[in-house]
């Protein structure tokens, strides 16, 4: 994680970052560097950023009449520019600004390391900051960044390293830390609470299935019933006995769990910042294998509450873990369930990777707001129907439901299937696109996104206000 560091009267001699507004062309610092002229053409320009090299350093000038978004990913245009370059920057302009371009920079300086045998960090590691700017905002900043990187190493991690157990075993580490209590039930514990879709699709796997419950709870939490989010925790999803293909599907198959760590991230960083709020995480995890004593097409399983599924395709595993996770939840009495999957390939066709899909039963102000938020932050989300004719797909002759539907809207049969199993009022957000990227965009790197946490994080911090 990049070091702040803070300073009184800038340095001359470092490479620096000046934000600048057309109000003030009449910058002094500015003005050492740049003509007024330069300004002028800068802040008209596409681009928004011009720079200068004086013998190592260099001096950028970015103008901050940009929105949001475009200040992110300015921040991660320069860090691309000198993240091999130099090592410590420092970035002067207002607040808000500097804000947002640092959280871009610093979302772009990640790289996932552990595998290589040389490791080859950016060198960018420091940036100095006006003593102006409050420091419980940098730390908000730093802390989500660190959660980010944290969700997607756990993302970036293979099967091979992080089994059922070790994600279980990093979210209680993150517990510890954080102060937020983490309970991992274990097999035999599954078990006797008859969680009978967990168990069903870990009968392939030669590793036990955990389910972990977090819990955080503020003294003065603004809600009284608490909000439970729940997450996908396939650790590794091969399809099972209906096997995936390799290119292109398979092959990711690693981030089924980018759903478990988004929710993991998002108790993690609540805590770090102690937000107001009670909040509830179950993870239901394992991986999708089709071993000897793997589920079949064919099988019906009774579930945590007793309802029967027939399995038509060992593929469609993600709502067998969720129902059972869902069914849980209702002993919290939870004022509303949010769930995050990566469920279907169906919402990856539909939206692509610039969005999550939000579907549900609960009150339009969630919906609202989970929409106010993934603007904020920029982890859109966009609401689907959720009409009964879609459940009518999903009911089996044979058993009380069937895990698929009739092959058009998959995201929403899913969705429609994992409401049966919730009492309170639901929200399902099918987050397979923007978890997982095969090629870098912005801020967003390769694999593991960590999309969702600060989604989830604003949209809480948003209502302790
Ligand atoms: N994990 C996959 C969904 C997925 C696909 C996530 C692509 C990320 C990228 C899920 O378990 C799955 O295989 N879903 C099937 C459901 C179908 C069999 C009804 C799918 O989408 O094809
Ligand atoms: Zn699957
Ligand atoms: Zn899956």
């Amino acid at each position: 994680m990049i070091k702040i560091s803070r300073f009184k009267n800038a340095e001359p001699n470092i490479s620096s970052v000046l934000l600048f507004s057309k109000k003030d062309l009449k910058n002094k610092i500015l003005l050492e560097t740049f003509t007024k002229e330069d300004l002028q053409i800068i802040s008209e320009s596409k681009e928004k950023y011009d720079f200068t090299k004086q013998g190592s350093h260099y001096n950028f000038a970015v103008c901050d009449e940009q929105s949001d978004e475009q200040l992110r990913v300015s921040g991660s245009t320069i860090q691309k520019f000198i993240g091999d370059k130099v090592e410590k920057i420092q970035v002067l302009g207002n607040e808000k600004s500097v804000l947002l371009f640092l959280e871009g920079l610093i979302l772009a300086n990640y790289k996932f390391t552990k595998y290589l045998s040389e490791t080859n960090e950016f060198k960018l590691s420091e940036v100095v900051l006006p003593d102006e700017i409050k420091s419980t905002k940098v730390d908000e900043i730093i802390n989500s960044c660190k959660v980010v990187y944290w969700t997607r190493n756990l993302v970036n991690e293979p099967v091979s390293y992080l089994t059922a157990l070790k994600l279980s075993e990093e979210i209680s580490n993150a517990g510890e830390e954080a102060g937020f209590s983490v309970t991992v039930l274990n097999k035999s514990q599954i078990e006797a609470l008859k969680m009978g879709g967990l168990l069903g699709v870990n009968r392939g796997s030669i590793d036990p299935p955990t389910f972990t419950i977090a819990e955080y709870k503020h003294p003065k939490a603004v809600n009284k019933k608490p909000i439970v989010l729940v997450g996908k925790g396939v650790v590794y999803d091969t399809g099972g006995l209906s096997l995936k293909p390799t290119p292109g599907s398979m092959d990711c198959m690693k981030s089924d769990m980018a759903g478990a760590a988004a929710v993991a991230g998002a108790i993690y960083l609540a805590a770090l910042q102690k937000l107001k709020i009670h909040l509830v995480v179950l993870i239901p995890a394992t991986d999708n294998r089709p071993g000897m004593d793997a589920y079949t097409p064919g099988d019906i399983l009774t579930m945590h509450n007793g309802s029967t599924v027939e399995v038509l395709n060992t593929d469609a595993e993600g709502r067998l873990i969720l129902a059972d996770a869902l069914s849980y939840a209702d002993k919290y009495n939870p004022e509303v369930v949010i769930d995050a999957a990566t469920l279907t390939g169906a919402a990856v066709r539909a939206i692509g990777t610039h969005a999550s899909i939000i579907m549900g039963n609960a009150e339009d102000n969630y919906f609202n707001e989970l929409e106010e938020a993934g603007k904020q932050v920029h982890e859109r989300v966009v609401r689907f129907p959720f009409w009964e004719e879609y459940y009518k797909e999903m009911k089996s002759t044979i058993a009380d439901l069937k895990n698929i539907g009739g092959g058009n809207a998959g995201m929403i049969t899913a969705g429609k299937f994992l409401e049966h199993f919730v009492k309170s009022p639901y929200i399902h957000m099918d987050v397979a696109g923007p978890t997982w990227l095969d090629s870098p965009e912005a801020y967003r790197p390769k694999g593991g996104t960590g999309n969702g946490v600060r989604l989830f994080y604003q949209f809480l911090k948003n209502r302790t206000k």
